[in-house]
This record gives structure tokens, C-alpha cells and sequence, in this order.
């Protein structure tokens, strides 16, 4: 199991605000300089991505803990200056690094694009590459944003989920696919296909994290259709043995589906393949009332993992300083925590996003009535604010 997600799993609890402190505060880790590979991609990527930088910078520098990022290209951006959505340099720059930040890809000017040259392709391979096989995605409902769901405050109040989904298989990856033509016609298809190997080591890691949170894991699938699903619920099921201190049920995709919308809080911990992740996950952000305050992790044995907002590149917002920073924000608390050993940076980030909440500061995705509408640089800025005058009362 690699240490990152050991720790992670040694975290119980509500998500990135719990700010447990590891196994190492201040001391060697604080003072190195961790090599970050800085992947704004493209949409609102850089906006957001210049956010957390400078909130990076300055909650490293109060903590004595230095770093050093390398920008490198990826997605539509990396299309339009190199042809290729993953440039062999990029892939280069992040397996030199200690943890990858990566933004959001995509846009509608390549949406037209073949297969092989969309910005998704990009990220996929970023994904694969490290063999960043395991995705946390926690979805925990802030107080402060309980209104700003579209669900009732009563069916979303306490929600504190994560979703541990699949990432370097399932239908995503399988062969074969393609777009061919068959009897006169073009047929377009992939493959659905899951190991036991592949199972049990995402397996392995949703039950660790199971177990640390509140014991409760429900895997998901479509086995009363697929065989994929089939031999899962059936890996899944024997691995339950060893763990019978979580309690573990299974669930059909379509009924996962309905049960976030109609009672989330029956969810501690989900394990799912790929493609059911992909959905359920931007599903239960949504409980939180914006996908746009959701980090996201992923994970490989030892290497570095890629830390990224759940949302995507919102074309339609890009450049106009509409952005919601937070969940890059946070997903570069994450990777402080997980990827860095820095508990300490993260534990002020967090905080801070905490209190700019608290204060009533608001981007236009979760704003309500009598709060401050602030734009993302503008957020920024606030939670610039706090962190320094948090550092004068610690001072
Ligand atoms: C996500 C995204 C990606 C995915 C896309 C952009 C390829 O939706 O990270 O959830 O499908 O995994
Ligand atoms: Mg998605």
C-alpha cells in the first residue's frame, strides 16, 4: 500500500478539514524544497492556478517549507504549442517532481478534435503514466454552504463522503475500441474489462480508507447485467473476509445514483471502476452545493500522485474572473498533506478557506443571499488577507 494513501486512510472524518498532523511536522520535511509540477492546462486552469500559487507560496514560507514549481503544458494548450496533448517534457517534468498540480483541460475549440488529439487524451496519460491508479474524491458538505445545494439543507446536512473510484482502467482504457464501419454503417464501441489483480488493489485501498473513516463501504457496479461487474462484486466479496470490521454492501450504478440524490448520508465510503466513479463523483459533488469546492486526489505506489479540482476547464467562464479557486485551492491542500508531508501548510490553507467562507466571501457558483460576491482573484486576495494576519496573532 503506498504511504500516501496509508496516511490518507489514517485520516477519520470530514474530509480536507480535518487537519490531522502526520508523522513528520516541522523539522527536515518543512525545510526541503518540494519540486511541484505546475499543470494549469487550460479554461479557467490559469486563473485558478495563479490563486494557488501565491496561497502555496505564502502558507509554505509560514511554515518554513519551500517550493519549487516547473510549468509545464498539457491539454488544448499543449495541442496548440506542441501538437500533442501530453508532451513527452511534461510527462518528463512530472515524473521528476515530488507531486503534479494540475488545473482543469479542455475546451470547445478542440472538441472537435480525433480521439488521439483531444486534451482529455492528455490527462488520461497523465493518469496512466504514474500509474495513478487510485482517485479519493471527498465530498463533504460545508455548514456554511448546506444552502447553496440545490438539495434540501435536511438531505444534504452532514454529508461526508469519499468516493474512491478506479482511474487507470475499466472502460476508459480497454481494448479494443474505435469508430469502425460495419455493414454499411459506422459502429462505434470499447470494452468494459477489470482484472482481479486490478480489483483488488483499488479494493485494498477502499477498504483501508473504510476502515479509518466510519467502517461503512459500499462498492458499485451493474452486476446484474455486466460481467465485469460480476467478477468485481465477487473479488470485492471475498476481500470483505479480511476486513470484518468494515461493514460492506453492494449496490447497482443506477440505484447508487438515486440513493445520492435521495438519502447521501447513508454513504461513508464508495469504491467503483472508472467510468461509474466518473459519474457518481461529479453527482455527490453537486450535494455540496458546487462542484467547483472539491479536490480531488490520485494516487500510485510511489510515485508522484496528481492532485486536480474535480471540475473541469469552464470554457464558458475562462478569462473573465468568474472562477470558484477553491477546490484547486484545496486540491493543493491535498497534495500538501498526501503528496508532501507538509500536514502543517495544509492544516493553514484549509483554515483559511474555512474562514473566508465563514467571513460571507462568496464566487458567483455558491453565492446567496447576503453575502459577498467576489470574483477569483479577488478570493485570492482574501485568503491572502487571512493567512497573513493569521501568521501576526500566531506571531
Ligand atoms: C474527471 C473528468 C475526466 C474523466 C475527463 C476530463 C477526461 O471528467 O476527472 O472526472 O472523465 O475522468
Ligand atoms: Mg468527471
Amino acid at each position: 500500500m503506498p504511504s500516501a494513501i496509508l496516511k490518507m486512510a489514517a485520516r477519520a472524518g470530514p474530509g480536507w478539514r480535518a487537519g490531522r498532523a502526520g508523522a513528520r511536522g516541522r523539522g527536515a520535511a518543512a525545510r526541503a524544497v518540494h519540486r511541484v509540477a505546475l499543470l494549469p492546462g487550460d479554461g479557467i486552469g490559469p486563473e485558478i492556478t495563479a490563486v494557488a500559487t501565491r496561497v502555496l507560496e505564502l502558507a509554505g514560507a509560514q511554515a518554513g517549507a519551500e517550493f519549487a514549481f516547473t510549468e509545464a503544458a498539457i491539454g488544448g494548450a499543449a495541442l496548440d504549442a506542441t501538437g500533442v496533448p501530453l508532451p513527452d517534457a511534461t510527462l518528463e517534468t512530472c515524473k521528476a517532481s515530488d507531486a503534479v498540480l494540475l488545473a482543469a483541460i479542455g475546451g470547445y475549440k478542440w472538441d472537435g478534435n480525433e480521439p488521439a488529439l483531444r486534451p482529455e487524451r492528455g490527462l488520461l496519460a497523465l493518469r496512466t503514466g504514474p500509474d495513478c491508479f487510485a482517485d479519493l474524491r471527498p465530498a463533504v458538505v460545508q455548514p456554511q454552504l448546506a444552502d447553496a445545494s440545490t438539495l434540501k439543507r435536511e438531505v444534504v446536512d452532514g454529508v461526508d463522503i469519499m468516493v474512491v473510484r478506479e482511474l487507470v482502467g475499466g472502460i476508459y482504457f480497454g481494448e479494443p475500441r474505435g469508430i469502425e464501419e460495419r455493414g454499411g454503417q459506422r459502429v462505434g464501441f470499447n470494452t468494459m474489462v477489470y482484472s482481479e489483480g486490478e480489483i483488488e488493489r483499488i479494493g485494498r485501498v477502499a477498504f483501508d480508507i473504510a476502515r479509518k473513516r466510519q467502517g461503512r463501504l459500499v462498492s458499485v457496479e451493474k452486476a446484474n447485467v455486466l460481467e465485469v461487474s460480476m467478477l468485481w462484486k465477487e473479488c470485492l466479496t471475498k476481500m470483505g473476509a479480511d476486513y470484518p470490521d468494515v461493514d460492506l454492501a453492494h449496490m447497482y450504478v443506477d440505484n447508487a445514483a438515486m440513493q445520492l440524490v435521495r438519502n447521501p448520508t447513508q454513504f461513508d465510503t464508495i469504491v467503483t471502476g472508472n467510468i461509474f466513479g466518473d459519474i457518481l463523483s461529479d453527482a455527490a459533488a453537486m450535494l455540496t452545493g458546487s462542484i467547483g469546492m472539491l479536490p480531488s486526489a490520485s494516487i500510485s505506489e510511489g510515485g508522484p500522485g496528481v492532485y486536480e479540482p474535480v471540475h473541469g476547464s469552464a470554457p464558458d467562464i475562462a478569462g473573465q474572473d468568474l472562477a470558484n479557486p477553491l477546490a484547486m485551492v484545496l486540491s493543493a491542500a491535498m497534495m500538501c498533506r498526501y503528496g508532501l508531508d507538509l500536514p502543517e501548510v495544509a492544516a493553514k490553507i484549509e483554515a483559511a478557506v474555512d474562514q473566508a467562507l465563514d467571513a460571507g466571501y462568496r464566487t458567483g457558483d455558491i453565492m446567496q443571499d447576503g453575502m459577498t460576491q467576489v470574483g477569483c482573484k479577488e478570493m485570492g486576495d482574501v485568503l491572502m488577507k487571512i493567512l497573513e494576519e493569521e501568521s501576526k496573532v500566531a506571531a
